[in-house]
């Protein structure tokens, strides 16, 4: 599908996935084409996560909410666009929980929005990041297929999953050009520090308690942010339109776990007794509604379009680990 001098704008590119995603485009060798970026900054976009491709001639950032089609069709005017890869969202599910309003205004009308906007220009092919999320909670055994029912239980995941329907339906009805991917747990350099991981990582550096829900049972597969990007690119270059494909990282471990090894390998690095973090920890009251545990079955992208994750979780939390330390004076 994908021409090497295309115009991809990216949604949400200020934020941890589609910044990593705007640095590998520009890392590619075989893409010499044009990468706009729009995105709202709310207080989970950071500029700062785009420093390393800000001057390239080839980038341009447009800030502003993709509910806005008159700025839409002024990207478009600018230069016709060729592909949305669409990771603009509300995305922490804690925050959901709290005040599902604007998760409803960008997970679903923002999507809608972009889809209608397609509807003026259907050569535009339209990918759509979703999660593993939608499909709900698995015990300890299974998998989620990507026909599996959609089973959202928290206010994000509901959204995510609207936002999954209206896809599929516009793909379906108008027959615009779409692919959607759901994604398992993603972790690596610029995730807010809202996150799990980033959030284990600095308050450890800074001393401070790590809060830990219920007894930390509960059980996510971590994926390396630049193996999604791989997958992302695979899924533009060789996906085929209507399709769904789910994206692993195939280190699946609960929290308590997780923790550990985080609080093992930064004592190694900082040359300090792991014993000095492990008292940080601390149980919380669990979150309403927390899903135990998510798995997807990537056999299908494995299969049809050759992708396989990189990283294992030692070598991605290398990696996330050295970022935070070596970015810690602005998270002081
Ligand atoms: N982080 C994960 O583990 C994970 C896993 C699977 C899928 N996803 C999906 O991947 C996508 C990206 O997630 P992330 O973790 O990078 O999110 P993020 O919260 O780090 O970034 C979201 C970005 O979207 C921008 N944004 C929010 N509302 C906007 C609007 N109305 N108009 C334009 N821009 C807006 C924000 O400013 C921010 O830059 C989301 O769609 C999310 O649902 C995330």
């Amino acid at each position: 599908m994908l021409k090497a001098n295309s115009h991809i704008l990216v949604t949400g590119g200020s934020g941890f996935m589609g910044s990593a995603f705007i640095r590998y485009l520009f890392e590619k060798s075989s893409f010499e084409g044009i990468v706009s970026n729009l995105d709202l900054l709310t207080y989970a976009g950071n500029l700062s996560n785009l420093r390393s491709v800000e001057r390239e001639k080839r980038y341009r950032f447009f800030q502003g909410d993709i509910a806005d089609i008159s700025l839409l069709e002024n990207i478009y005017r600018q230069d016709p666009i060729d592909y949305i890869v669409h990771f603009a969202a509300e995305t922490h599910v804690d925050r959901s929980i709290e005040t599902p309003s604007p998760f409803v205004h960008t997970n679903v009308l923002g999507t809608y929005h972009l889809l209608s906007f397609i509807l003026s220009h259907p050569h535009i092919h339209f990918h759509h990041i979703s999660t593993d999320e939608v499909y709900g909670s698995l015990g300890q055994q299974g998998m989620f297929f990507e026909d599996s029912p959609y089973l959202p239980n928290s206010p994000y995941a509901a959204s995510k999953a609207a936002s999954d329907h209206f896809v599929r339906a516009y793909q379906k009805t108008y027959g615009i050009s779409a692919t959607i991917s759901h994604a398992s747990n993603n972790y690596g350099p610029c995730q807010h520090r809202e996150k799990f991981i980033p959030m284990i990582i600095l308050n450890a550096l800074h001393k401070k308690k790590i809060p830990l829900y219920g007894k930390g049972d509960n059980i996510r597969d971590w994926l390396f942010v630049d193996d999604h990007s791989a997958a992302i690119w695979k899924i533009l270059e060789r996906g085929s339109s209507g399709e769904v494909y789910n994206i692993g990282g195939n280190c699946e471990v609960n929290n308590r776990a997780l923790i550990k090894q985080i609080l093992k390998l930064l004592s190694k690095i900082l040359e300090e007794d792991p014993k000095s973090f492990f008292p940080l920890v601390t149980p919380v009251k669990d979150r309403l509604g927390h899903d135990f545990r998510y798995r997807l079955m990537t056999q299908k992208i494995e299969k049809e379009l050759g992708f396989y994750p990189l990283n294992d979780l030692t070598s991605g939390l290398k990696k996330t680990i050295h970022y935070f330390l070596t970015q810690e004076s602005q998270f002081t």
